[in-house]
């Protein structure tokens, strides 16, 4: 969680931080400020507002170094004095950091009584007093190096000194790239936050610190100065532009036919990368899960798909409530899923399940993220950069992944294979359909905007749409709502429904459509409203739906999918009915980077 940033170089730096700080507002938005050096000095300005906000408060300065902050509180309130930028006494050292410092007391009880005056309850604020009280026996370059390594914990951190034209980055579990541009440099959380001013980027390793000046970049490695590495970035993969859309939301479903084609074009790199996984293990005979969040809906997938098709016992895990007790026999695969690669939950449960002998697949949509570092197979899911807190496109593109991971299995028949990849390719123009006939979901939106609480129900393989659709409902529109197996209402949830509280039904025309119809009549002598959505020219569902939202027909097991679209736009518009920030709903962030 939180943003950081940094510029040097020969423009002005309070207009390139506040731009890169807007794009990274996805990972926390509780307040931010920025730092620049000046020549009298360093100076400091923060606040508990947005971006723009802040923005609009700043008188231009004549800056070319900065570095700026955008929070999610983790250590002390979300208050002014709390907001990063933070500096030493004087302000002669400035500081942001992302992460969370482990026994930092010691250290701060230690500067205190040497003299030094805090203005914050913030962890990170041990940083700029430590530089300047290394600075009092060895250079700033010294200084610096030696407070990163004397901290612990997981950090991101770039710093500026007074009177140094220098910008001082280092990380430990948190990521951090550096921008290279011509006669300057940029430093950010993540790359995507840079994609307007270069394509060449060096992502740090932990344990990593530099000196960055326009003209140089000095990366040290494990102590030792080393030739950084740049890697070059496709622009389309690492845009993160509005492009005329009102909602980053929106802009990332209307993505998804894309996300789609680009999967199915991808299916032979990962029937090599399977193959490799299927002769390292010997075949595999278990497959166990670990994901959060959206993610662990999407996971949840492969838990209906792998034994159904594959025949393969498949088990799927929260990150959060993992518990490492049993051993990876021969054969088992762990498959973490995450789309920032960052989610410290998710990072844990992995590197437990390795250390007990699993093999560890990441599936990722950050190349370079924590995650894959620490798996032995990677496969980086091309969604692009996702800005939305709400998690949409990477979402599909997990559980497209999945799909294709079955459909590569070297166990499926040519037919069956050649047969699901028919209606596979015809996805990307079933999701237009869905945006083309988007009228009935935003009448449905704002009918559903009325309510307090919503349940929505499924059965078999779209139940993890139900608990998908739930959750974006909550987290964007505010409407408490909850996922339920159309089966178990009855077990319970049943004393909730009347007419206030609507029930949203995924019909799926399978093996599970007559028990789903009977639930719903269950549902509507409760007087419950009923949203249905369902294939077009359903005459069960029509007459017994008090609305109807219409997705395409396609084989049922690839359903979830269409689905998937429709219960985001259903969410987005609800939301935007509701008139809330969409993009960046109250206390959450993008990448949860805690545990
Ligand atoms: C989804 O809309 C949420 N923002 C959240 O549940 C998210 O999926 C979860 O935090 C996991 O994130 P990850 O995929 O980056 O690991």
């Amino acid at each position: 969680m939180c943003g950081i940033t940094g510029y040097i170089g020969y423009k002005n730096a309070d207009k390139v931080l506040f731009d890169c700080l807007k794009r990274l507002e996805y990972r926390g938005y509780d307040s931010c400020g920025i730092a620049l050096v000046q020549s009298d000095g360093i100076k400091v300005i923060k606040d508990t507002c947005r971006v723009k906000e802040l923005e609009a408060k700043h008188k231009k300065v004549n800056s070319k170094i900065g570095i700026g902050h955008t929070r999610w509180a983790t250590c002390g309130e979300p208050t002014a004095a709390n907001a990063h930028p933070h500096s030493s006494c004087g302000d002669k050292v400035a500081v942001v950091h992302n992460g969370t410092l482990d026994q930092f007391i010691p250290l701060k009880e230690d500067l205190i009584n040497k003299g030094h005056v805090f203005k914050s309850e913030t962890d990170t604020e041990i940083i700029p007093h430590l530089i300047e009280e290394n600075m009092k026996t060895m250079s700033a370059d010294d200084a610096v190096k030696k407070a990163l390594g004397t901290i612990q914990g997981a950090f991101a951190v770039a710093a500026i000194v007074q009177n140094e034209n220098k910008l001082y980055v280092g990380k430990v579990g948190c990521p951090l790239v550096i921008g290279v541009g011509d006669s300057e440099c940029y430093v950010a959380s993540d790359s995507s936050a840079l994609s307007k001013y270069t394509n060449r980027f060096i992502y740090l390793k932990d344990h990593d610190t530099a000196v960055l000046t326009p003209d140089s970049i000095k990366l040290f490695r494990n102590g030792k100065e080393t030739e950084p590495e740049i890697e070059l970035l496709d622009k389309n993969l690492n845009d993160a532009e509005l492009h005329g859309y009102p909602h980053f939301m929106l802009k990332e479903i209307h993505e998804e036919p894309r996300v789609i084609t680009t999967t199915i074009d991808d299916l032979d790199d990962l029937a090599t990368l399977l193959a490799t996984i299927d002769k390292d293990l010997g075949g595999i005979r278990m497959i166990k899960t670990l994901a959060c969040g959206s993610s662990y809906y999407a996971s949840l997938m492969m838990r209906y798909l792998a034994p159904q098709i594959l025949g393969i016992p498949t088990f799927a895990e929260l990150g959060s409530e993992y518990c490492s007790l049993t051993k990876g026999q021969k054969g088992t695969l762990a498959i973490a899923i995450s789309q920032s690669g960052e989610t410290a939950d998710t990072i844990k449960a992995a590197k437990a399940a390795k250390a007990n002998g699993y093999k560890l697949m990441a599936i990722t949509n950050v190349k370079n993220s924590q995650l894959a570092r620490a798996a032995d197979y990677v496969w980086t899911t091309k969604a692009g950069p996702e800005v939305s807190v709400a998690a949409t496109k990477t979402v599909l593109s997990q559980i497209a992944a999945l799909y294709s991971l079955i459909l590569a299995h070297p166990s499926l028949s040519k037919l069956n294979k050649e047969d699901a990849m028919d209606t596979f390719r015809k996805l990307p123009d079933q999701i237009n359909k869905i945006f083309e006939n988007v009228d009935s979901i935003i009448s449905v939106a704002s009918y559903l905007a009325d309510f307090k609480d919503a349940i929505y129900i499924a059965r078999g393989l779209n139940y993890p749409i139900a608990l998908e659709g739930a959750l974006k409902l909550k987290e964007i529109s505010y409407i408490h709502g909850e996922g339920y197996a159309a089966g178990e209402l009855k077990h319970g949830p049943f004393a909730l429904l009347g007419k206030e509280v609507p029930v949203i039904a995924i019909v799926s025309h399978d093996e599970n459509y007559d028990s789903l119809v009977t639930n719903l009549r269950e549902v509507k002598t409760r007087q419950a409203p009923l949203i249905a959505i369902s294939e077009e020219n359903d005459l069960t569902i029509s007459n017994l739906a008090d609305y109807v939202i219409t997705v395409p027909h396609t084989k049922p097991i690839l359903s979830p999918i269409l689905n998937l679209v429709v219960v985001q736009l259903l969410a987005y518009y609800t939301a935007v009915k509701k008139g809330n920030p969409v993009d960046f709903p109250r206390n959450l962030a993008k990448t949860v980077t805690v545990e």
